[in-house]
């Protein structure tokens, strides 16, 4: 049986929660990667909507064990907060895994986002505010203080007073902040550390025996691949690897154990926070979308920047993460519109450039080359079955996969798990 990552195609919200929780009912394991509670992941059952932000989107199964993989960074009161909520709607948590690995976010990772934010004014990245640059910061500066280190309390004090020294400089030093004692924070981890502990496992070990065991796993990431911090718009980045290569690190396992890569993209094109973004759309049809397509941030309700599709982008993020096929979600959102857009290339001054580049200098200062198509205008929400779209939407489907050099597998019709068409077998 396969292993299967779901990474997001352009700059997040791609729907990557809708498809992971549709295809959950068939496998045995769900991981996620990378991340933290920046994330906003959306399911919806019969009507009913149910948010994540660190628990992966397979929770809505009782039977499949759902992974916190070794690369999250992981907000205990978040995640506490998020247990019980589910709990309290009659979600078991009791298959929930956390890895001892995983970093931890800490009180003041979450203000020195906010202080760093603030610093850098009109550079700002506009971040979630969720302390998951510093944490990854202090991950790879050797700084960091993980789920493991809850277990024993005087390697957790020691390991917190050695960080605490460095971060209390810069904090009283640069930003004339009251610092923060090993006391302000021990006592309030500790306790999460008893809430946490029956979950926290060695998760590589889990999933490379599921493996064995010819089981089916899901490797869900969080962000998307022009949010990657190295293959993305850089520095308009987060701080971790959502792109497809990232679901080794988070899940502990080696690449040839990866079968396929689905990739997640809407319709459209969507961005939050700030950074280069060429087919954005600062009309009405951006406001059409918006709308229709309820683009408020699932983490901070901020309103998503909307343009269209970019099958440049696209062509890229199916490069960097291998994608075997992809899902297109959200396509009803485009209902309405008696034209849709495709951008194929950028204008640089003289040049147009048709690959991606992260060069964020030349992408600000890029005009986009479209190709139009006839809308359908006709509702699509209530379609389940390819043959039954309109001819125009048929052909849009069919011109982006030739753009992008790989097949839509999956269409979303509606954010509900049914409304969901399967058109190309990928697994
Ligand atoms: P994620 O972060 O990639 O999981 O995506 P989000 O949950 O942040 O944002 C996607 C939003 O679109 C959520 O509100 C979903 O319920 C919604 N959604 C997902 N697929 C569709 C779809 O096909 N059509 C519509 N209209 N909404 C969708
Ligand atoms: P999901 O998993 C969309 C964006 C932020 C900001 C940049 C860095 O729901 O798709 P960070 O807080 O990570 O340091 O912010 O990344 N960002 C997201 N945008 N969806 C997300 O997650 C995001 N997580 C972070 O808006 O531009
Ligand atoms: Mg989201």
């Amino acid at each position: 049986m396969p292993a299967i990552v779901i990474v997001g195609a352009q700059w997040g919200d791609e729907g990557k929660g809708k498809i992971t929780d549709m295809l959950a009912e068939g496998v045995d394991v769900v991981v996620r990667y990378q991340g933290g509670a920046n994330a906003g992941h959306t399911m919806v059952v019969d009507g009913t909507s149910y948010i994540v932000h660190m628990i992966p989107s397979g929770i809505l199964y009782d039977d499949k064990i759902c992974i916190i993989g070794d690369d999250v960074v992981v907000n205990p009161k978040i995640l506490i907060s998020e247990i019980d909520k589910m709990e309290a709607r009659g979600i078991s948590t009791k298959n929930l895994r956390i890895s001892c690995n995983a970093h931890m976010v800490m009180p003041y990772h979450m203000e020195l986002d906010r202080l760093e934010e603030e610093l850098k004014g009109k550079h700002k990245i506009g971040t979630t505010g969720r302390g998951i640059g510093p944490t990854y910061v202090d991950k790879a500066g050797r700084l960091g203080i993980r789920v493991v280190d809850l277990f024993d309390k005087d390697e957790f004090i020691g390991r917190l007073g050695h960080t605490l020294k460095y971060k209390n400089l810069i904090l009283r030093e640069i930003f004339k902040h009251k610092g923060y004692e090993v006391e302000d924070i021990a006592g309030e981890y500790l306790e999460y550390g008893k809430r946490l502990a029956p979950y926290v496992a060695d998760t590589s070990m889990i999933i490379s025996q599921a493996l064995r065991e010819e089981k089916f796993v899901l490797l869900e990431g969080a962000q998307g691949t022009l949010l990657d911090v190295t293959h993305g718009t850089y520095p308009y980045v987060t701080s971790s690897h959502p792109i497809s290569g990232g679901a080794c690190i988070g899940a502990g396992i080696g690449p040839c154990k990866i079968d396929r890569v689905l990739g997640i993209t809407k319709a459209y094109t969507t961005r939050v926070g700030e950074g280069p973004f060429p087919t954005e759309l600062m009309d009405d049809t951006g406001e059409h979308l918006r709308k229709k397509g309820g683009e408020f941030g699932t983490t901070t309700g901020r309103p998503r920047r909307c343009g269209w599709l970019d099958a440049v982008l696209l062509r890229y993020s199916v490069r960097i993460n291998s994608m075997s096929a992809l899902a297109m979600t959200k396509l009803d959102v485009l209902d309405e519109l008696p034209v849709i857009r495709i951008c194929t290339g950028y204008q640089v001054g003289d040049e147009i450039i048709r690959e991606f580049t992260t060069d964020i200098r030349k992408l600000r200062e890029s005009t986009p080359v479209y190709e139009e198509l006839p809308g359908w205008q006709t509702d699509t929400s209530k379609i389940t079955d390819f043959r039954d779209f309109p001819d125009e939407t048929k052909s849009y489907i069919r011109r982006v996969e030739e753009l992008i050099h790989a097949p839509i597998a999956i269409i979303s019709v509606g954010p509900d798990r049914q409304q969901t068409v399967l058109f190309r077998k990928f697994v």
